[in-house]
């Protein structure tokens, strides 16, 4: 992985943003369409998002594309969503791969097609050694189940001698989640007006600032995200200390 500490820093150390693109479907509905326009609409969103991204120093970006929890929608939907995944990185892997973007996806590869599993490989090889943008893809993706695999690989490593179960702490545990390497994310903006986590990144988030924006994903845009960064930018972050309160 690059070095993040090499990656130029914006103002107060915003470094990863993490992203619930939520609302295509009521997009869609809204205007009498079927749901799956609002997930085109969406992925037209974040092609152009992603664009306006490169003057933004922003090392590491995290978006959630599907969960597993979503398998539960009618085939017809997921199938389309499947198909969606298939265009994004057959249409725009080569822009990001030329503009230095390092494509990772986290999440299960158990129930997605083999042919999808190809592409995703296939993205992360060609752009392992890029060090602009971290794009950190959740997909097929579950915190509660990023957290028990962990655990699992924990529990495998400690049962055949290579952990010390009374050694198993923060650093262990990272190392054996989906996002090892990547550091926890800053902010975390959820657009669509819902207010909840809906399984993402459940040990990641432990002191990002969260953000709720009223729009619907595929009506986001870059100044929806600047307003964003600079709520964030007024925060103070404590994690649990106490600021010039004692002198
Ligand atoms: C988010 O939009 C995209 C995915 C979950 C894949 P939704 O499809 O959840 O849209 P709403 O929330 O029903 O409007
Ligand atoms: C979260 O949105 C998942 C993604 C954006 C991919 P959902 O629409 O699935 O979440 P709930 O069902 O409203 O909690
Ligand atoms: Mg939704």
């Amino acid at each position: 992985m690059t070095n993040p500490s090499s990656r130029t820093k914006i103002k107060k150390e915003i470094s990863h943003i993490a992203l619930i693109m939520d609302g295509n479907g009521r997009w869609a509905r809204s205007r009498g369409l079927p749901r799956y326009e609002g997930h085109a609409q969406g992925l037209r969103t974040l092609r152009k998002l992603l664009r306006d991204l490169k003057n933004l120093n922003i090392n590491y970006l995290t978006l959630f594309t599907f969960s597993i929890d979503n398998w539960k929608r009618p085939k017809e939907e997921t199938s389309k969503l499947m198909q969606l995944l298939r265009k994004f990185i057959s249409n725009d892997l080569s822009e990001l791969h030329s503009n230095n973007v390092r494509i990772k996806v986290i999440g299960s590869r158990n129930e997605i097609p083999k042919d999808i599993v190809d592409l995703i490989k296939g993205a992360e090889a060609l752009t392992v050694n890029n060090t602009g943008l971290y794009l950190q893809v959740a997909f097929n993706y579950s915190g509660r189940q990023e957290i028990i695999n962990a655990t699992k690989k924990i529990a495998i490593a400690s049962a055949k001698g290579e952990i010390d179960p009374n050694k198993i702490d923060n650093t262990i545990f990272e190392s054996n989640l989906y996002s090892a390497g990547v550091p926890d994310p800053d902010l975390i903006i959820r657009t669509g007006s819902e207010k909840r986590v809906s399984n993402f990144l459940l040990w990641q988030l432990s002191y990002s600032e969260v953000y709720f924006e009223e729009c619907l994903w595929p009506d986001f845009n870059k100044n929806k995200l600047d307003l964003a960064i600079n709520d964030y930018n007024s925060r103070s972050r404590r994690f649990g200390n106490v600021i010039n309160e004692y002198k």
